[in-house]
């Protein structure tokens, strides 16, 4: 069987693992970056090193840029826009929604097809049951090439905007970022003596079992199964519990801000002092 040729365009630790992946497919893979000599490996597996991007977007009908970020993207691909007529872009370097469109706008201008794309995994991920990337923009050049972008990890379409990829990317990358914060609070409440072991049998199932409340069908059930009033009570104790040497002070706020507006909206009229504190009313 033929395999669709693709090009990579940047061999940073991403591009590296995406090109990797196309080759060990069977994919016939040209790549090219900035600083030569990050392809040798590739090379020695079967791909094909360009000596310019519009060199290595000529190679192929679907293009791959994962570049630094979008600046870096526009340049790269501004010097290889005479290639670009007839192929499909299918851009996943990390940007915001605002510069998908433009994006799209000037690549579907010059008469290529785009699509803007997510990667939702680490290198090492890429090609894995854990891996997913997230697109959107052209559904007929997503339908067209789906079986090579698949060789990435799953690959899901959403809509026809070029700004949701990047949209939901971002916001999945928050919800990681506030995870992480989460857990880096956890920690330190515990110690960094007990924090492996509280990690491993607590923290990771717990988070877990979290994960499906929130995102579930549960979540709607959410506010009756525990109310506010008590939210704010546990809350308050939280902080109290938190107000150790070693417990950076950042999430505290961000969750006493967080309640304080609940509070504000007048969701609870039940107040612990540390919430009536901050809110400026008198405690229940
Ligand atoms: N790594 C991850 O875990 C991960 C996960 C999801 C998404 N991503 C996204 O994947 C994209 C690439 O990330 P990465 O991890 O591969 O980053 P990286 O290792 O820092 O690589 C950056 C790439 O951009 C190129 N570059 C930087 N400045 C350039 C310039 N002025 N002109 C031309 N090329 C330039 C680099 O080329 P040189 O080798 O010449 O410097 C290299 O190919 C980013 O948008 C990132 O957000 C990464």
């Amino acid at each position: 069987m033929n395999l669709t040729p693709v090009t990579v365009l940047g061999l940073g630790s991403m591009g590296h693992a995406l090109a990797s992946a196309f080759v060990k497919a069977g994919h016939p893979t040209t790549v090219w970056n900035r600083t030569p000599g990050k392809a040798a490996d590739l090379v020695a597996a079967g791909a094909t090193e360009a000596a310019t991007a519009a060199e290595a977007v000529t190679a192929s009908p679907l293009v791959i840029a994962v570049l630094l970020d979008d600046a870096v993207a526009r340049g790269v691909l501004g010097s290889a826009a005479d290639a670009l007529p007839g192929r499909v872009l299918a851009n996943l370097t990390n940007g915001t929604p605002a510069q998908a469109r433009e994006t799209a706008a000037w690549a579907t201008g010059l008469g290529a097809s785009y699509l803007d794309g997510g990667i939702m995994a680490t290198p090492p991920l890429i090609g894995g049951p854990a891996s997913f990337v997230l697109y959107s923009g052209d559904r007929a050049a997503f339908e067209q090439h789906e079986g090579a972008l698949k060789v990435l990890g799953d690959a899901k379409y959403l809509d026809a905007d070029p700004g949701t990829a990047p949209l939901y990317d971002m916001a999945l990358l928050s919800g990681m970022y506030g995870l992480a914060a989460g857990v880096e609070h956890a920690f330190a409440m515990v110690g960094a003596e007990r924090a492996a072991a509280f990690g491993a049998e607590l923290l990771v199932p717990w988070l877990q079992a979290m994960a499906g409340v929130f995102a579930g069908p549960a979540a709607a059930d959410m506010e009756a199964d525990s109310p506010l009033g008590m939210q704010a009570a546990a809350l308050d104790n939280i902080v109290r519990a938190s107000r150790g040497e070693n417990v950076p002070r950042e999430l505290e706020v961000h969750l006493l801000t967080m309640m304080r507006q609940i509070v504000s909206a007048g969701h609870t009229s039940v107040l612990p002092p540390l919430i009536a504190e901050i809110s400026g009313r008198p405690t229940a």
